[in-house]
């Protein structure tokens, strides 16, 4: 692995303010010192993420993850350490030394792999074999202009061209394979995948390649054939075009979402900038997830067929959930968006997204409800969808539409709503209460008033300064009983100086994510309240009165096996001892 020297990783950091880099990518709202928003990593409808700027750390009290502004960036993009630190050096245009090893040697083998296989296609496409090539997407009516923007490729005819590359380059067909770029025969060797077609690159930020599409420059089958699943490929969290979109997306918060690869070059050639596509799969809740950080509105424009109809559906119902604004476009019967576009031009396509429907009168106008009993199923089904929705504001505008559109009483509809909420919460309740969460063993032994002060005096060593001290000289770690804290506890004792914690720095130096969570937790919550002093003795008192108790209970036990046994000399002896713990104990409590 190449390694980047870890003070200009701090360097990095300290030029990427952490609001900034989250700010940009979901919303956030001052509230105290801290900022506050809607957690993007699990579905909740308060917010309970929190950032906090003087720290530089972020912490969801909902979920429990926590860290800084790299693991942020890695957890929301889905990409590794090196990648986010690239990804913020390039925000901040600090360069990194592309030394020992060259450019990319750090990071996945995989990613090699593809940039190769996209030069080789490229150079492919300029060899006279990518004449085939051009006169297929020229045919198509698309631009050379186009495929240089998609950076579209051609595999030429043969078994073994990328292959043969490959070995050139030193790249191992095990890497090949990896990356899905050939196919082990069964009697050992391999093969190209991608032959004799159109090769479209998928590419993610960083302008690294996750894997491929290609499609026949015929009728031949299959007319699509994809990367499989890889390492660093997973269709179901891919967006096609996504990184051609994304400054139009930015500007506009509007996104056109189609389901083919032909659909996006030509809604981008028509000067629709703002399109990206599900492709090879139903839309999932991940591509779902990802749009609705990108757009507040998205037009579906499936194919006009039964099966684009119903995919537009699922798609639509997805993303409303989201609290994401929909509008489905609905083409004839037999055109996608590439032929409409193509045939009518890109005027007509804007009158098509300027009638597209939004998901209540598309769902109406699908099926429409003509008896008094398809029009309760219908506002049942509906009042699925909003009883997902995020969003209360979303959800009460939804409510009411529907009221309007199935003429049904407004005051109906919210109590079916209600009581369909209270079912869910229950349930939510139950599978709750039988689910292991995190730290549920250590809360079994440790109580919580417990856990709240072992956190607290984690809070005060990382604030530094006399308490830190104070904490220091009056507890070892062993006094925190919970396993994970008294970890916490040693290393953060063991730190030099007692200054403040760095705790951007420090997370980077743990190894689970339990670990960062606690840390971050203690430190979005300390910078919000400061009654250090008075804490510090309460968590103090806290510590040894349970250490105290736990010193009751062991003597209890002995006392019991004296009177059994009719140790009359244990027994007194240990009776005293209790006495004398009792006592400690009522001192200890005195202060309350
Ligand atoms: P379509 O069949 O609608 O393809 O599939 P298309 O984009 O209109 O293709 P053209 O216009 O005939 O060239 C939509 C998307 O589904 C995936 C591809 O991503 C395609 O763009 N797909 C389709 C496959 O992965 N494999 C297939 O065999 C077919
Ligand atoms: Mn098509």
């Amino acid at each position: 692995m190449r390694r980047i020297p870890e003070q200009l990783i701090e360097d990095i950091k300290a030029a990427n303010d952490i609001v900034d880099v989250i700010s940009e990518r979901i919303r956030t709202k001052k509230a105290g010192r801290n900022y506050k928003a809607v957690c993007p990593f699990h579905d909740e409808k308060t917010p309970s993420f929190n950032i906090n700027p003087e720290r530089q750390i972020y912490h969801c009290f909902g979920c429990g993850v926590g860290g800084n502004v790299i693991t942020f960036l890695m957890e929301y993009e889905k990409i590794g350490f090196l990648d986010a630190v690239r990804e913020l050096a390039q925000r901040a245009g600090i360069s990194i030394p592309e030394s020992d090893g060259g450019a990319g040697s750090a990071e996945d083998p995989v990613y090699a792999a593809n940039a190769m296989a996209r030069r080789y296609f490229r150079e492919c496409r300029a060899g006279p074999e990518g004449d085939a090539a051009r006169r297929y997407w020229q045919g198509r009516g698309i631009s050379d202009e186009m495929t240089e923007m998609f950076q579209i490729g051609c595999a030429k005819p043969g078994w073994d061209g990328l292959l043969k590359r490959a070995q050139k380059e030193g790249v191992p067909p095990s890497v090949l394979e990896e990356a899905g770029l050939v196919i082990e025969r069964d009697k050992g060797g391999y093969y190209d995948r991608f032959r004799d077609r159109l090769v479209f690159p998928l590419l993610w930020s960083g302008g690294r390649v996750v894997g491929f599409g290609g499609r026949a420059l015929d009728d031949s089958e299959p007319k699509y054939l994809n990367s499989p699943e890889t390492r660093v490929y997973h269709k179901g969290h891919y967006l096609y075009g996504l990184a051609q979109a994304r400054s139009a997306l930015r500007a506009s918060r509007e996104a056109i979402l189609v389901e083919g690869y032909m659909d996006t070059l030509s809604l981008y050639e028509a000067g629709f900038h703002n399109v990206v596509a599900s492709a090879g799969t139903a839309l999932t809740i991940e591509q779902a997830r990802i749009l609705s950080r990108y757009a507040d509105r998205v037009f579906v424009a499936y194919d006009g067929d039964a099966a684009g109809i119903a995919a537009a559906t699922k798609a639509a119902e997805l993303l409303v959930r989201l609290g994401v604004k929909v509008r489905i476009a609905e083409f004839p019967d037999g055109a996608d968006p590439d032929s409409f576009v193509r045939q009518s031009g890109a005027d007509a396509m804007k009158e098509e997204l300027s009638r597209a429907r939004d998901f209540i009168d598309f769902l109406l106008g699908v099926s429409p409800p003509e008896t008094a009993e398809d029009r309760e199923k219908a506002a049942h089904e509906l009042l699925e969808t909003v009883a997902s929705i995020e969003d209360p504001i979303k959800a009460d505008l939804m409510l009411e539409k529907i009221a309007r559109s199935l003429s049904i009483d407004r005051g109906a509809l919210t109590r079916a709503l209600e009581a369909r909420k209270a079912s869910a919460s229950r349930r939510s309740a139950a599978r709750a209460d039988g689910a292991p969460r995190r730290g549920a063993e250590a809360e079994r032994v440790v109580g919580a008033a417990e856990r709240a002060a072992q956190k607290g005096l984690l809070g005060l060593l990382l604030a530094g300064g006399d308490r830190a001290l104070r904490v220091r000289e009056e507890l070892e770690p062993s006094d925190f009983t919970d396993p994970l804290m008294r970890g916490l506890a040693e290393r953060l004792m063991g730190e030099e100086g007692a200054g403040a914690v760095d705790v951007g720095a420090f997370l980077d130096k743990l190894s689970s994510s339990e670990e960062a969570s606690v840390i971050t937790e203690i430190s979005v919550a300390a910078s919000d309240d400061d009654n250090g002093g008075r804490a510090c003795d309460d968590y103090i008192r806290i510590i040894r009165r349970s250490a105290i108790e736990t010193e009751i209970g062991v003597v209890d036990r002995e006392i019991e096996t004296a009177e059994m046994t009719g140790d009359e000399e244990k027994l007194l002896a240990r009776v005293h001892a209790r006495q004398e713990l009792a006592r400690r104990l009522r001192e200890l409590s005195a202060g309350d």
